[in-house]
């Protein structure tokens, strides 16, 4: 089975930085680099073997209009992106993103052929009152329609397990939690034969990678800070 790495650099690094990490790159299959928008299109340009992903795209519209500030779907095209993060914790947490605009980014994807990095995981509160299952599955169900649009349009769905509790706090769920949710995740999208992968992503680093890779159902993994780390992050590549 093929694993997936994801490497979201968020808003931390400069452009040199991000250059640098890139330049250290030996085996680019199978890897995704998130960078900030603004740094893209220099990126693209200049690492044309490399899979470049969005962090975010525009649900106002799919196509080029007056939507200030808003990167569309065409404009991330145009740089030959075919993948995007939709509905980070980042994002929801400050009400960027939020359940109805998320499903018009997913419907927005799946019109436009872009892959979506869809990530999905649960509040500290919902992990303590065992209120994680029904709320992911909830989810699941209410996105099922968006996701078998992708799927049937032959596009590749990553859904990215990551535990909001998780994120940037150097907090790691037990092998078993992270088990017990793949499991869940895998069953309620049980589309047999076609392109659905499952990541997880919340403090992962060079010390728990493979030990995360190897649990089942897992297919990757989505890493922020440590990925903007050029030894970490080669190490963790060559995992894969
Ligand atoms: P982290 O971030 O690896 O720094 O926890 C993961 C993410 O935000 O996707």
């Amino acid at each position: 089975m093929e694993k997936f790495i994801i490497a979201n650099w968020k808003s931390y690094i400069n452009l040199d930085q991000a250059v640098s990490i890139l330049d250290s790159i030996k085996n680019p299959n199978n890897l995704i680099i998130a960078p900030s928008s603004p740094h893209l299109s220099y990126l693209c340009k200049n690492y044309p073997k490399i899979n470049f992903a969005a962090q975010n795209l525009s649900s106002l519209s799919s196509d080029y209009g007056a939507f200030t500030g808003e990167d569309v779907a065409s404009t991330l095209k145009d740089l030959g992106i075919f993948f995007s993060i939709i509905g980070h914790s980042e994002r929801r947490s400050s009400d960027l993103d939020n359940a109805a605009s998320i499903k018009e980014k997913l419907r927005i994807t799946s019109k436009e052929r872009i892959n979506p990095i869809f990530c999905i995981g649960e509040s500290l509160d919902q992990r303590k009152s065992k209120q994680y299952k029904p709320a992911i599955e909830a989810e699941l169900e209410s996105l099922l329609p968006e996701i078998e649009n992708h799927l049937e349009n032959n596009l590749t769905f990553i859904i990215a397990y990551e535990p909001f509790w998780s994120i940037g706090t150097g907090l790691v769920p037990t092998q078993e939690e992270i088990k017990e949710m793949a499991e869940i995740i895998k069953t309620k999208v049980n589309f047999v034969d076609k392109k659905i992968f499952l990541v997880y992503g919340g403090s992962v680093n060079d010390d728990n990678a493979k030990e995360i890779l190897a649990i089942d159902n897992i297919d990757g993994l989505l890493i922020g800070g440590a990925s903007t780390d050029e030894k970490k992050l080669n190490s963790i590549i060559d995992l894969i």
